[in-house]
């Protein structure tokens, strides 16, 4: 096994991707994993084709997969797999969707790429090595005021009676060029790590959604914290992504809006 991680993540990543669009061209069989939580087989072939060719590379790797296919051992490498992230958008032909993939050693995320079929966008980053989109390399913006920044978010799919996200997202729409909602967290934070937006954060997200997106934004210059600025941890409760420049701004809009509850 010559390739590098990284090479070994693109190269599955753009492999998952070809599934995803074969997968486009027939019409979708959604099911539902939860409330509305939805699952479709281009979710399922895809994660087949990621599990199966990590296991060929790196047969001694842990792998966490979204939809449970992965395989836990105890080494100290392990893949977080999201093998399709924005499966709402994919089920209704909305194309804003990737295949999200990370490699974490000892709980050190090391590599990270994310790939959008549609539009035939890599994002890509290694610890250390900085972060790249088709090849070329990214930074986050220099906006350094919230007045002036573009922001997103998210909203889950599961309990979403009970998350907290309404109020902020009000409160930041009000303070912002705006709030774009995508419905695809891992491409959300790729586009933080190269300039098209200047902060993201969300509520409740897994590991497998933030994994890959935290090394590009690490490695294109940017913050990640939870939404009180404190370190975040992979799968905790919020997490809050920026150029860095408007990060202390957002931590303290979003300490208002949490006391005005
Ligand atoms: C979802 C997307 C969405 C986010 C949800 C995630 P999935 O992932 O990333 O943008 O708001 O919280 O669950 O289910 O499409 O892989
Ligand atoms: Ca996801
Ligand atoms: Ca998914």
């Amino acid at each position: 096994m010559n390739k590098t991680y990284l090479e070994a993540a693109v190269e599955i990543a753009q492999e998952a991707g070809k599934v995803l669009r074969e997968e486009m061209d027939r019409p979708p069989t959604i099911a539902y994993k939860g409330d509305f939580d939805l699952v479709t087989q281009a979710d399922r072939r895809s994660e087949a084709l990621i599990v199966g060719r990590l296991q060929e590379c790196f047969p001694d790797h842990a792998v966490a997969a979204e939809e449970g296919t992965g395989k836990d051992t105890a080494s100290e490498y392990r893949w977080h797999v999201d093998p399709l992230d924005g499966t709402t958008n994919f089920a209704h032909g909305y194309p804003c969707f990737c295949v999200s993939m990370a490699l974490a050693r000892k709980g050190e995320l090391l590599v990270g790429v994310i790939y959008n079929p549609v539009y035939n966008e890599l994002y890509a980053a290694a610890r250390g090595e900085g972060a790249t989109f088709n090849g070329g390399k990214i930074h986050c913006s220099k906006i350094d005021a919230l007045k002036n920044s573009l922001l997103c978010t998210g909203f889950p799919n599961h309990d979403r009676q009970a998350n907290p996200n309404f109020h902020f997202y009000w409160d930041f729409t009000l303070r912002s060029h705006g709030v774009r909602r995508d419905g695809s967290a891992a491409l959300d934070l790729a586009y933080v790590a190269m300039g098209r937006l200047d902060s993201f954060w969300e509520f409740g997200l897994k590991p497998w959604d933030t994994a890959a997106g935290i090394v590009l934004v690490e490695e294109a210059g940017g913050k990640v914290t939870d939404m009180q600025g404190k370190p975040y941890v992979l799968g905790g409760a919020s997490i809050l992504v920026s150029n860095g420049l408007i990060h202390e701004e957002m931590v303290r809009v979003a300490a208002e809006v949490s006391g005005a509850r």
